[in-house]
């Protein structure tokens, strides 16, 4: 079989630059491309079999409206957004080519990546669907395949409502005047780790992060959730009475551990 060309737009970073380093360990040959590379995202489409899409949240629609319509039939358009409803739909509206959502759900700094959850979603096109889960599957990676409706309801949780939380916390501990530094001699090792979790989303990637919560379309319900939640167990916990908020954890543990009460 000849051998696979791959063309990574945002490739010189992140998790694109975690897929180009993937593909050369498949034996394709790869191009990236950045916003000051000399290859730029219209050399990679004319160029490559396999084009990916790893830019930012915020450029991507305008990255695949771009390159979308300079494919054709043969080749593959996919990406790797956290959000999959809003590009895999502009991927099949702008493009020929065959399509396929992906997102792997870990950051580019996991140095082994078996076992870890990445999800597929087909978009157009069986052939490079069978390529593609033969790349995963070869690092034995997890490979699940859902609609992009599915994928962004489950991201709503795993994503948008946990990252709203850690922010919230990061809020209120900001409010309280605390260094991070005089915690960190009082904390345990749970703390320790949502510390650095806060660290992560406050100061490595804050633009990543508000573009996960505020692009799930399921946001509103979410944050309708979030808030009524809040209120309820406040209003329960500043009443002083402990038999009624321990009633509410163990209803709330009947219905998502199915434990009587
Ligand atoms: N980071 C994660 O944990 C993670 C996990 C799963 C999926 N994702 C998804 O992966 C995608 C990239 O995120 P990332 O965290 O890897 O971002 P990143 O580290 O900031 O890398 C972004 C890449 O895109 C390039 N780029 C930025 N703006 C561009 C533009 N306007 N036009 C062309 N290229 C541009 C950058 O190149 P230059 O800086 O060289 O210009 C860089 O190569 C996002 O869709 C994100 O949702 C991220």
């Amino acid at each position: 079989m000849k051998k696979i060309k791959a063309g990574i737009i945002g490739g010189t970073h992140g998790m694109g630059k975690w897929f180009a380093r993937l593909l050369k360990k498949q034996d394709c040959t790869v191009y990236v491309s950045g916003r000051k590379t000399k290859l730029q995202a219209n050399d990679l489409a004319r160029l490559c079999d396999v084009v990916v899409v790893a830019v930012p949240i915020s450029a991507t629609a305008d990255i695949i409206r771009q390159v979308g319509p300079r494919l054709t039939k043969d080749q593959l358009f996919m990406d790797l957004t956290s959000l999959k409803k809003e590009p895999v739909k502009l991927m099949l509206q702008n493009s020929p080519a065959d399509v396929i959502g992906c997102h792997p759900l870990f950051g580019p700094q996991l140095k082994d990546v078996s076992g870890q959850n990445v999800i597929v979603c087909p978009g157009r096109g069986k052939k490079w669907l069978a390529w593609l889960n033969g790349v995963f599957k070869k690092n034995k990676m997890a490979v699940w395949k859902a609609t992009p409706e599915k994928h962004d309801k489950m991201m709503a949780v795993v994503q948008a409502l946990n990252h709203l939380n850690t922010i919230t916390l990061g809020m209120a501990i900001s409010q309280m005047k605390i260094t991070p530094a005089e915690i960190n001699k009082f904390s345990t090792p749970i703390f320790r780790a949502k510390m650095d979790i806060i660290r992560k989303v406050f100061v490595e990637s804050p633009a990543l992060y508000v573009d996960i919560i505020t692009g799930n379309p399921q946001i509103g319900k979410i944050l309708g959730h979030y808030e009524t939640v809040l209120k309820d167990i406040g209003a329960k916990i500043k009443s002083g009475n402990r038999i009624e908020p321990k009633e509410t954890l163990e209803k709330a543990a009947g219905k998502l551990y199915g434990r009587k009460n």
